[in-house]
């Protein structure tokens, strides 16, 4: 059995697509999410991998989850913070519950996932963490002051995280995938998709989630030690830092 590794907001989208390219090399892969039951146990069905529910944003439920996944199958060595949702609106509309809502499932989720599985990895000297950012983080996207600000605040975590555990053979980085064809970007008006998103990505077209599961791979190898505090675009070319 391959090294252990979990999923926040796994059974998904781009999350659901690491989920099963971990399982395909070999990695022993728990997926949690957060609501949507019907799609998780679809999930499981299909790919055998185990499905765990909590609310990221709430530590208590965190601490309470990793428990029963490292029960489940040992200690997590490898932690992909995936779960995130969006509101949308422009800050004239935004209410404080669309901004509190997006900062604790998409920002509070890194710290209590990683609060509550470094010291293990600290422990065992080894481990490999992959903060799921956006492009929208980087370029700032209107609509999104909210999602903009969490996913940016995940990587200055993650840099300074980074910094943190570089000598205990733990490496965290982040990725900032672009417009991806997942459930997300399918929310997104079709004409604002059609007619000013998609004219942006020099690529021409959105991601498939495949195509952000394999730069995760890449990253949480063993091979992957010196890679670490980086922040990895895979955007098609829309956003070039
Ligand atoms: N890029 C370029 N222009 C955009 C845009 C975008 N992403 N989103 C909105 N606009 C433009 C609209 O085309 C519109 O312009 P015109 O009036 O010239 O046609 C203007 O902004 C206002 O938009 P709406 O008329 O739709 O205004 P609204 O108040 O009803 O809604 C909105 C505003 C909530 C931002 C809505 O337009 C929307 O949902 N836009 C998409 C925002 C977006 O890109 N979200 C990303 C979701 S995917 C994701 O988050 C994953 C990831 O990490 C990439």
């Amino acid at each position: 059995m391959g090294r252990v590794a979990l999923v926040t907001g796994g059974t998904r989208g781009i999350g659901a697509a690491i989920a099963r390219a971990l399982k395909d090399a070999g990695y022993a892969v728990a997926a949690n999410f957060g609501g949507n039951e019907e799609a998780a146990n679809a999930f499981a069905e299909e790919t055998g991998i185990p499905v765990y529910r909590w609310d990221v944003s709430d530590y208590d439920a965190c601490a309470e989850g990793v428990a029963r996944v490292e029960a489940d199958l040992g200690p997590i060595e490898i932690l992909i913070n995936n779960a995130g949702i969006t509101r949308d609106a422009f800050l004239h509309k935004m209410t404080p519950e669309m901004w509190r809502a997006v900062i604790a499932v998409d920002l509070d989720s890194v710290f209590n996932m990683c609060r509550l599985i470094i010291p293990g990895m600290r422990e065992r000297g080894f481990g490999r963490i992959v903060n799921v950012s956006s492009v929208n983080a980087q370029k700032g996207q209107m609509g999104q002051t909210n999602y903009a600000a969490a996913k940016a605040g995940m990587i200055g975590f993650t840099k300074s995280l980074a910094q943190e555990v570089a000598a205990k053979g733990i490496t965290v980085n982040a990725i900032t995938p672009g417009y991806c064809e997942t459930d997300m970007v399918r929310a997104v008006p079709e004409k604002v998709l059609n007619e000013r998103i998609l004219p942006q990505i020099p690529v021409g077209r959105l991601a498939q989630p495949e195509e952000i599961a394999r730069a995760v791979l890449f990253l949480v190898d063993d091979d992957a030690g010196f890679i670490t505090g980086a922040t990895l675009a895979i955007n098609g070319g829309q956003y070039m830092a």
